[in-house]
């Protein structure tokens, strides 16, 4: 067993800076199940500073205290550890509420002087954090209002920064309006666009696998990678999102932000140092280089699929039609699969295929790398006709590792070649520290530190990837819905899109 360095859940190991933690939404989901839970983390790992405080604003009226208290209850449900009553004391003492409208300006006069009050409470130099955790309605409009009463004007050495949840738009004409909405209000250097899956050390791992390694980058190249296979199946359905997600669907929710960043990890250019603006440049260069469709290809390189009723895990469970708020006659797709083309020169002639759905067999996310099968001329005058490609998988969530698999001779006096394994689990080396995923997030966002957020042009190049795709599907309304069975592996097309090429997904 190796000796870790300490696990730091940051890349500086020291506390956020002095802040008020503004969030918008504070009565919802996320700040329950995420946001708080992420915080309480980041205090256990004294990494919060002292000089802390947090603004609750919603349209909810309620007291400072019931907030507080409603806090209270919902951190022992949703936090990754116990909760010990010394440690939420810190947040009790820290925590304070406001009701308001998001658009009415009268809510930015009375913040600026809760944040006032905060300043002198709690000793916080001005330094203000807005999380909007509200409906992406809202987004242009919070920055448009904190600007216009003056909270974003970073002066006196003070900073403001906004984190911009997704859907960061729901087309590139619209995330290009957004982003333009909000760089007319404030820098890019305060705005914080937020994907999660950046904040998972798997996904983070990637760039330390691929660039802190001597053996696997000088491979990683279409001399030697046959394709990429990307999957991330979830056995969720919609849940109580019904609304959200039928003018959403699986393409936009999932592909232009957290699939498009592991596209760019796992493709990217090594970058000319770990700052994270080199970083940015060349994960946004690798998706500005994917072959965007002509609308004649779409059918050919993108397949849809909608779940109908199955069983999973051995429970009988209803089809997307039949979920809450989902029209019963809806043309949403809640799986998609992709054939994408890099074109330049690491990666042209190399196929990288993803697919990701709800209600499908299991849980996983992970990177298949493929590589080119060896010649098989050596074994000649054996039995073995046919060499296996060597595939290395990381493994993203849940089991989370990295797994190499080839071909060993079968012991005996025949030669045989049989597939094995080397796995590596994280947790076996590392032990699991249970996070949410947004605690890197959150901390970097408090050390100013922009590397693990989107920028505006890489959130353009993604939707630059799905925007001829939703062209495509808008115009040709799905004949064939519902496709595939809750708890199977997705609709048979997608498996033609891999059998058309001579190649196979991997099991689920
Ligand atoms: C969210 C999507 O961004 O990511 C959800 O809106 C999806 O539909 C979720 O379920 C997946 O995140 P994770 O961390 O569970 O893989």
């Amino acid at each position: 067993m190796p000796n870790p360095e300490p696990n730091n859940t940051s890349a500086h190991g020291r506390p956020g800076d002095p802040c008020v933690f503004v969030i918008f939404g504070a009565t919802g989901d996320l700040t329950k199940r995420l946001l708080m839970p992420s915080l309480y983390n980041l205090l256990a790992n004294k990494l919060l500073p002292d000089k802390f405080a947090i603004v609750g604003v919603s349209n909810v009226q309620m007291s400072s205290e019931d907030f507080r208290k409603q806090l209270g209850e919902e951190i022992k449900q949703f936090a990754t550890t116990k909760v010990s009553d010394d440690l939420w004391k810190f947040f009790d003492q820290r925590i304070s509420y406001m009701a308001g409208d998001f658009k009415d300006p009268a809510t930015y006069t009375k913040l600026k002087s809760a944040l006032e009050t905060a300043d002198k409470a709690h000793g916080t130099p001005g330094n203000y954090l807005f999380y909007t955790a509200v409906s992406p309605s809202f987004f242009g409009e919070i920055v448009k209002q904190l600007a216009g009463a003056g909270l974003t004007k970073e002066t006196d050495g003070h900073w403001r920064r906004v984190i911009i949840e997704k859907p960061f738009g729901h087309d590139l004409e619209s995330a290009n309006a957004l982003n333009r909405e909000i760089g007319a209000c404030i820098h890019e250097n305060q705005t914080f666009r937020i994907d999660h899956y950046l904040g998972k050390e798997t996904v983070q791992n990637i760039m330390a696998f691929r660039f802190g390694n001597g053996f696997f980058e000088p491979l990683w190249n279409n001399s030697y990678i046959d394709h990429v296979q990307i999957t991330d199946a979830e056995t969720v359905g919609v849940e109580q999102r019904g609304t959200f997600y039928e003018a959403t669907g699986a393409l936009r929710d999932m592909v232009p932000n957290h699939i498009m960043a592991l596209v760019s990890l796992v493709a990217m250019e090594p970058p000319n140092s770990f700052e994270s603006e080199p970083v940015r440049d060349e994960k946004t260069k690798v998706l500005r280089a994917i072959r965007p469709l002509k609308p004649e290809d779409v059918p050919r390189w993108a397949v849809r699929g909608q779940y109908g009723p199955g069983t999973l895990e051995g429970k009988p469970v209803p089809g997307y039609r039949a979920e809450p708020q989902v029209n019963p006659k809806s043309g949403t797709e809640t799986y998609v699969a992709l054939k994408l083309a890099i074109d330049n020169w690491r990666w042209a002639g190399v196929p990288i295929y993803l697919r990701t759905g709800k209600r499908m067999a299991k849980r996983v996310t992970e990177i298949a790398i493929k590589f080119k099968a060896p010649p098989a001329l050596l074994f000649r005058q054996t039995g073995v006709k046919h060499l296996e490609q060597n595939e290395l998988v990381l493994h993203i969530q849940p089991d989370e590792g990295i797994s190499l698999s080839f071909s060993a001779k079968i012991p005996g006096p025949v030669v045989k070649l049989g597939g094995v394994d080397m796995n590596f689990k994280y947790a076996d080396y590392f032990g699991s520290a249970p996070s949410t995923g947004y605690e890197t997030l959150l901390l970097d966002c408090m050390l100013g530190d922009p590397a693990l957020f989107q920028r505006a042009d890489t959130v353009d190049a993604g939707w630059r990837v799905v925007d001829p795709i939703l062209d495509a599907w808008k115009q040709t309304p799905a004949a064939d819905f519902p496709n595939y069975a809750a708890g199977s592996a997705g609709p048979s097309a997608a498996d033609e899109l891999l059998k058309r090429d001579g190649r196979k997904w991997r099991n689920i």
